[in-house]
């Protein structure tokens, strides 16, 4: 059987999201705003927000801590 690397090992860049998962795969659907407005979702590429797959601006504060530059993916759907 295959083993999955320890949460704690420092290659990991995943530390607390669903880690019993082989792979952590996310299917949203992003709906055009009532009335035809914008609508946008804001999701986590640094892996540290408390509401995964969603940022929450824990980035800030890794960013802070480590000297990394990482964000979100702001994806946005215009009114036709
Ligand atoms: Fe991860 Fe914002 S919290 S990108």
């Amino acid at each position: 059987a295959l083993h999955a690397a320890s949460p704690s090992s420092s290659s990991r860049i995943n530390q607390k999201i669903d880690l019993d998962s082989p792979k952590v795969a996310t299917i949203d659907k992003l709906f055009e705003g009532k009335g035809g407005g914008e609508s946008k979702k804001v999701y986590c590429r640094c892996w540290q927000s408390n509401t995964f797959p969603l940022c929450n601006g824990a980035h800030v504060t890794h960013n802070k801590e480590t000297g990394d530059n990482v964000g979100p993916l702001i994806v946005s759907v215009a009114a036709a």
